[in-house]
């Protein structure tokens, strides 16, 4: 929810519906997501047929979704044929419904945007009643009666009232207006383009259709490391032109501004917050964002962080400039002002140092000088979106301020989209987390994003979604991370199991197993991902200076960024104790600092993160630490693999585009889940010097390294970091034009699937083939896009070629012809057994 809207948006709202129905058909659309035709095996026979009371765009758009949902059931038409039920559909505002129907028991004491669907059991003819408190509850209460409808509701038993536990329900794109989107796997913005407002904004319609069918009502646009020209005026104006495109949809933007937008774009001499001149300037900024956009929600801010300018350069705090933009923006618009605020130039040598205190430390003495409409967004945790972190303990610190909570929806350390993993269990477990703090029962942290626990008027929930004009998110399972998000923030008492269910249900089939598959797969995502990448708190172990994707394990050590697992010889994790380490844990109330402060009570799973133990420590699974690591690498990447054995049982029982897109994504990501088990339990095993008990680090049956094999062309080459290739190496054609590696089987005869590890590099399509003793049994073009343009764990990529009969000394050759700079780079091959032919 936001603040009280000024006059004048309906009409406005009107005219740019025109734009945006009148626009070529569009490519991108919701029913890529899951707007879809109905999965329903049995659909009801109703057919529904609306009676809008009042008027506006917004119950113009929910009757056309009402139409719309209604031919999704029926099969694509709105006949409904013999034998269908005639409903009629009552569409409304309350008021618009007390009027029209005064009998009915219209609830008195909805929130604003909440809505109520009614089936009335005294009408003379079959009728359901949608009614919102306003016009953006009307639209949620149709997109939730398809919901119901498509989880099996029996719709003559309707009479569900909802309304957003969440005022704050947005997501964050961070795209640039050159069209690029920082930490975006789908493609280019839908925004931008070429430092403009993209002509076509259909995308952007449909976005905020997807964004309202879920319930999220803002939307910010741009990277929150802002390009200050967005504030120029003829910015500003096409601006206007995407908010005019999502207002139809209850969608609100918002802008993230850089602090020294005065200066760059102003040009005044100074940013100083406080300083008047630098007042009046975002004050005027402010009203003529207004001017063009009435309903304009707010800005948010990055500063002093990762180069970004802040008020600290003039000796000022955070709430001075958040309150200098709020004071601009009031009584309309909101500062979502980020306490992801650090230096990232830390000492690491500095045993005390410890870049996880940075927002408590920051934010925590300026509670209660925030202007009221200045939201402080936290991350969910203190460091920045790992596999796996603690709750940030600032949101339980902020007790005068309301507070919102960022995610990531885009998978920036989570496996890039490429990675199956379903984030909303994650997020879950925050929002569950209870910070136990005396007389406020409960404190869980949606206490505290809700308002409720320290009874502020407002605060909620941020994704960070980046979608692009790659269907979206990229990847068709990922985008039950944007459908969770929007779920949880208008209900976070939600179980995550359950969300996944809903959106399978709309998305894939409601076919029973089906059902079962995708959701196990969905929930068994996150922990897998978190096995095979960074266990026990020690965060992903990518590469943190770089891609982010693969693993690169101590590409965060011995820098200033200060994301340290401080691996040596004898132990592992951060100590963040109270009496050993950086005092970190004093940061939560004391009942959970207890509970961090001891290995006997820090849960297993953040073990690492908050201190530093002996390889030989026993955790509470009754397993040391280093067997534990190497377990859990074993298991996750076993996981990974049973991913794609669980799809393929789904062939033939969904849609077959569907099958086909997901399951290449599915075997890549089970080879990666390799790449980066062997990297971590190599580096864990030869720093540690311990063994692994079930013998499996360092010995790997059937497979034959590069190195070793015969080389025509191929040089060996040495791989950085080392552990992203078996043994440290692999062989590269480098000078010339083809090259081919031979390996000589010496196994049993029989059949046996053949895995070929290779680096498949951006710059250039390379070309494989794979001969037996001669003749080809495969050839394919290297030509994934993975981050990185040297051979490393970011690109080694996995092609399996099953069932090959082999018998002892028959010659398996790769061929690589390179290309550009992909220089066809080959790590190993691996011969397993196979029960049977290909
Ligand atoms: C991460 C991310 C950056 C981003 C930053 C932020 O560090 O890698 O791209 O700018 O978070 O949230 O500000």
């Amino acid at each position: 929810m936001l603040p009280p809207k000024p006059k004048g948006i309906a009409t406005l709202a009107s005219s740019a519906l025109l734009v945006v129905t009148l626009s070529a058909a569009c490519a991108q659309t919701a029913d890529q997501a899951w707007l879809r035709p109905s999965t329903l095996e049995h659909r009801p026979s109703i057919s529904l047929e609306p009676r809008a009371l009042g008027f506006g765009i917004m119950e113009e758009n929910a009757v056309r979704e009402l139409k719309d949902g209604n031919a999704r059931l029926l099969d694509g038409s709105n006949d409904s044929g013999a034998g269908t039920e005639r409903v009629e559909a009552i569409l409304g505002t309350f008021d618009e419904v007390r009027q029209a129907l005064p009998n009915i028991p219209v609830p008195p004491d909805l929130a604003p945007e909440g809505y109520w669907i009614y089936w009335d059991p005294a009408a003379s003819k079959p009728r359901l009643v949608i009614a919102g408190a306003d016009h953006p509850g009307l639209l949620y209460g149709v997109f939730a009666l398809f919901r119901l409808i498509a989880t099996g509701q029996d719709i003559q038993q309707l009479n569900v009232r909802a309304e957003p536990a969440f005022h704050v329900r947005w997501v964050d794109q961070w795209d640039n207006p050159d069209g690029t989107i920082e930490r975006g796997y789908a493609g280019r913005s839908i925004f931008f383009e070429g430092g403009d407002v993209r002509e076509d904004l259909a995308p952007v319609a449909e976005y905020a259709r997807l964004l309202a069918s879920v319930g999220i009502d803002g939307c910010n646009l741009n990277n929150v490391n802002a390009n200050p020209d967005l504030l120029k005026h003829s910015r500003l104006e096409q601006i206007a032109r995407i908010a005019d495109a999502m207002r139809p949809w209850g969608v609100h933007v918002a802008l993230s501004v850089a602090l020294d937008s005065p200066q760059k774009v102003g040009g005044l001499t100074t940013f100083d917050p406080k300083d008047p001149a630098v007042k009046a300037w975002w004050a005027a900024k402010a009203r003529e964002i207004f001017a063009l956009i009435p309903d304009f929600a707010g800005f948010t801010v990055k500063a002093d962080s990762e180069g970004q300018s802040g008020p600290s350069l003039f000796g000022r705090t955070p709430a001075d400039a958040a309150n200098t933009l709020a004071a601009a923006l009031a009584p309309h618009g909101v500062v979502l002002y980020r306490s992801f605020v650090y230096n990232h130039h830390l000492d690491w040598t500095n045993p005390k140092a410890d870049r996880a205190r940075a927002a408590w430390d920051i934010f925590h003495t300026l509670d209660g000088q925030f202007a009221p409409n200045v939201i402080v967004q936290t991350k969910e945790g203190p460091i920045d979106f790992q596999a796996r972190e603690p709750v940030s303990p600032l949101f339980g610190a902020l007790r005068l301020t309301p507070q919102a909570m960022e995610i990531q929806i885009t998978q920036e350390y989570t496996g890039q989209q490429r990675h199956l993993v379903y984030l909303a269990p994650m997020w879950k477990e925050v929002l569950d987390f209870d910070f136990r703090i005396p007389n406020n029962a409960p404190t869980t942290v949606q206490a505290i994003l809700s308002g409720l626990a320290f009874k502020q008027p407002t605060g909620g929930m941020v994704g960070v979604a980046n979608v692009g004009r790659d269907a979206w998110l990229g990847s068709p399972l990922a985008l039950a991370n944007l459908y969770a998000m929007g779920r949880l923030a208008w209900d976070p008492g939600l179980d995550p199991e359950a969300i996944a269910e809903e959106w399978t249900r709309q998305t894939i089939s409601n076919d029973a197993q089906v059902v079962k598959t995708v959701d196990a797969m969905l929930m068994d995502s996150w922990p897998a991902y978190e096995s095979y990448t960074g266990p026990f708190g020690l965060q992903t172990l990518t590469d943190i200076t770089g891609s982010h994707y693969g693993p690169n394990v101590e590409s965060s050590e011995r820098n200033g960024w200060g994301q340290w697992h401080n691996a040596d010889e004898q132990g592992v994790g951060m100590e963040r104790s109270h009496s050993y380490g950086t005092k970190f844990v004093d940061q939560y109330p004391p009942q959970v600092m207890r509970l961090f402060d001891s290995t006997v009570s820090t849960p297993d799973e953040l073990m690492l993160f908050f201190h530093h133990v002996p390889y030989n420590r026993v955790l509470s699974n009754g397993k040391t630490v280093i067997q534990s690591i190497y377990d859990s690498h074993y298991e996750g990447a076993a996981r990974a693999a049973e991913f794609m054995q669980d799809w393929e049982s789904l062939k033939g029982r969904i849609d077959p585009k569907l099958y086909a897109d997901v399951l290449p994504q599915l075997e890549y990501q089970a080879g990666h889940a390799i790449v980066w088990r062997d990297a971590v339990v190599q580096y864990f095993h030869k720093l540690s010097g311990l063994p692994d008990e079930e013998d499996r680090v360092g010995t790997f049956p059937g497979r034959l390294e590069a190195e070793s094999a015969h080389l025509t062309g191929y040089k060996v080459v040495d791989i950085a970091p080392w552990e992203d290739a078996s043994m440290g190496k692999a062989v590269s054609c480098e000078d010339t034009i083809a090259c081919a590696a031979d390996f000589t089987f010496n196994g049993k005869a029989g059949y046996y699937n053949i895995a070929v590890q290779y680096f498949d590099l951006r710059d250039g399509v390379a070309k494989f083939e794979v001969k037996l003793n001669g003749q080809s049994i495969d050839a394919w073009s290297a030509n994934a896009t993975l981050p990185s343009i040297i051979p490393n764990g970011d690109n080694s990529t996995r092609r399996t070629i099953p069932g090959i009969a082999l018998k002892p000394g028959d010659i398996l050759r790769v061929e690589g012809t390179p290309d550009g700079k992909d220089r066809a780079a080959l790590d190993y091959i691996e011969v397993t057994s196979s029960s049977s032919p290909n």
